[in-house]
């Protein structure tokens, strides 16, 4: 099984600078436990922890369908091949243009008509500026291009071996799996952050956050998150107050739309309650 040290395709939100840490914490865990790897996305902390513990049983939640990326990587490689070729000459990191641009298109549409399929997240990568992502033609027609076309090609080989794949909702993979000697790594996507290169695509709000502290109870488990969602502190907060129940229950509502522009806006919350 090769080491991979970052996932083989691009991946938002993959864990690549945790990876040391990781590894080095996954030493006072046990060499033959299930690790399930509830929100799986590229795949890398599953291949990490079965690199280092082959005996243990790995699953990976596979809820993005990554699998097909993998899948078409021959395809994206030669895609890239055909890009790198036609822009042999223009000079990296600039900005493509007028027939050039039109050209780029054109060959796009016609790899994903005779393929069926484009990965378009990786595509992004290699001509869009830094974590812009589209996942379809109209989308990526539409932004700026850049030649940033990666030189070599991809490769994935061995990357998820002896991983066993799932492709179920967190908390169903969750029920199936909860028990002795189960560790879960437990990354789900973080609040307040794009998720628009997820499958899912759905915006996660505060609730469906602090649903996933459900599956940490009594387990072994990895956690992510970023100090953005201050949920660290939130469960901090929480351990202080002796208030239980909701603070609100009873009350009434009052909401006020605010327009901030033709297509965007907030809501404003008034709470309110008397004896
Ligand atoms: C931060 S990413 C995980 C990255 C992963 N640890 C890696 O290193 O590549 C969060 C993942 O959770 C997935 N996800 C979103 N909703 C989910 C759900 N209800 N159940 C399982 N996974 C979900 C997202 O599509 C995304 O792939």
């Amino acid at each position: 099984m090769n080491n991979f040290k970052q996932a083989p395709l691009p991946f938002q939100g993959q864990k690549r600078r945790f990876l040391k840490a990781f590894n080095q914490a996954l030493n006072s865990f046990s060499k033959d436990a299930t690790y399930v790897d509830l929100f799986g996305g590229s795949g890398l902390l599953a291949h990490t922890v079965k690199k280092k513990y082959p005996n243990a049983r790995v699953i990976w939640n596979d809820y993005d369908n990554f699998k097909q990326r993998l899948e078409a990587i021959p395809e994206t490689n030669l895609l890239l091949q055909s890009l790198r070729n036609l822009l042999a000459d223009y000079p990296r990191d600039k900005r493509i243009t007028g027939i050039m641009r039109e050209v780029v298109i054109k060959l796009i549409a016609s790899h994903e008509k005779k393929y069926g399929y484009c990965d378009y997240i990786t595509l992004s990568a290699s001509l869009l500026f830094g974590g812009n992502y589209s996942t379809d033609l109209k989308d990526f027609s539409s932004k700026t291009f850049y030649n940033r076309i990666r030189l070599s090609d991809y490769n994935a080989e061995g990357f998820l071996k002896d991983v066993e794949r799932i492709q179920v909702d967190y908390k169903k993979a969750y029920n199936d799996f909860k028990g002795d000697n189960t560790v879960f790594l437990v990354d789900p996507p973080y609040l307040t952050t794009d998720v628009s290169s997820y499958n899912s695509g759905a915006y996660w709000k505060l609730k469906d956050y602090l649903d996933v502290l459900n599956v940490l109870d009594a387990s072994e488990y990895f956690y992510f998150t970023s100090n953005k969602s201050q949920i660290v502190e939130l469960c901090e907060w929480i351990e202080t107050r002796t208030l239980t129940g909701n603070p609100f229950e009873g009350s009434t509502m009052t909401t006020t739309g605010n327009k901030v522009n033709y297509n965007s806006g907030y809501t404003d919350i008034m709470l309110y309650k008397n004896e």
